[in-house]
C-alpha cells in the first residue's frame, strides 16, 4: 500500500485550565506576541508538509473559538474540536476517537509547547515512518537531579542517563490506540504508555524552543523569543 502524501494526523491537547500561568483564561487562549498561543503551536504542526489534520482537544464550550483560531493557520489543513477531558490523558483520547483511520501516524503535541521548530517535527515523523513505535523529542537534563524516597532520604541521580521529554511525540496510530485502549494509570504521557504495552520508545533531539510555557516566566521567554522572529 502506497503512503498517503499526507499520513499524519496531530491531536494538540489544549483543554488545560492554565493554573499555574494564570492568565485568566486557558493557557491556550492565553496572548503571546499578539496572538493566542494556540495559533503558534498549530502553525509549527503545520509546518511539517507531511501534517493532513489538526485536532484539538478543549476546554468545554471553547470548541468553536478555538477551531477558527486554528483554522486562520492551519493553510489550509483541515481542523477538528472535540471537547477535552479532566486529564491530559482524556484529551488525548478523545482526540484520537475523532482521527479517522486513513491516518498512518498520530502525533500528540501540548499546545503550551507553542515555539517548536519545524526539524523536531519532522524528526519524530521520520522515525514513526522508518518503523519506530513510539517517538519522543527528549533533551539532555542541565539541573542535577535528586530522587527521593519515602522516608525524605535522597541520592543524586546520573544525569548523563537522564532525558527531558517534550512534545510532539508520534506514534503508529494503531499503536496509540492500543495504547489508549489499555489506559496505563501510572503513565505520565503518550510514550509511556506505549511502553506499558512492552514496545520500544525511541528517542530524537528535542530542541530548547520546545519548552513547554507553564509559568508566567515562561511565557517572558516565549515574548522574547516571538519578538526575536520578528526582527
Ligand atoms: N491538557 C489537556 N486536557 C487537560 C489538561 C491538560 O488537553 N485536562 C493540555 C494543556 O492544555 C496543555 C498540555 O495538556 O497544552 C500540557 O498540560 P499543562 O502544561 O499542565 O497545561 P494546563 O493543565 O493547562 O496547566 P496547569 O497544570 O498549570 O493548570
Ligand atoms: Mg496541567
Amino acid at each position: 500500500m502506497s503512503v498517503p502524501p499526507r499520513p499524519v494526523a496531530a491531536i494538540v491537547p489544549a483543554a488545560g485550565s492554565g493554573e499555574r500561568l494564570g492568565a485568566g483564561v486557558p493557557k491556550a487562549m492565553a496572548l503571546l506576541g499578539g496572538e493566542p498561543v494556540l495559533a503558534h503551536a498549530v502553525r509549527g504542526l503545520v509546518a511539517e508538509p507531511r501534517v493532513g489534520l489538526v485536532v484539538l482537544a478543549c476546554p468545554d464550550g471553547l470548541e468553536a473559538s478555538m477551531a477558527a483560531v486554528a483554522a486562520e493557520v492551519a493553510g489550509g489543513v483541515p481542523v477538528v474540536a472535540v471537547t477535552g477531558g479532566a486529564t491530559r490523558a482524556g484529551s488525548v483520547r478523545r482526540a484520537l476517537d475523532v482521527v479517522p483511520e486513513t491516518f498512518a501516524v498520530v502525533l500528540v503535541h501540548d499546545a503550551a509547547r507553542c515555539l517548536v521548530p519545524m526539524e523536531v517535527v519532522a524528526a519524530v515523523v521520520d522515525a514513526v515512518l522508518d518503523g519506530a513505535s513510539a517517538v519522543v523529542p527528549g533533551l539532555p537534563v542541565v539541573d542535577t537531579i535528586r530522587a527521593v524516597d519515602a522516608d525524605g532520604r535522597s541520592r543524586t541521580l546520573d544525569r548523563a542517563t537522564l532525558r527531558a521529554v517534550q512534545t510532539p511525540q508520534g506514534f503508529p496510530a494503531a499503536v496509540l490506540r492500543r495504547a489508549h485502549g489499555a489506559g496505563d494509570p501510572g503513565a505520565t504521557d503518550d510514550a509511556g504508555m506505549v511502553e506499558a504495552l512492552g514496545l520500544p520508545v525511541t528517542l530524537v533531539p528535542g530542541h530548547p524552543r520546545a519548552f513547554k510555557v507553564t509559568t508566567p516566566l515562561d511565557l517572558l521567554l516565549a515574548e522574547a523569543l516571538v519578538a526575536g522572529q520578528e526582527d
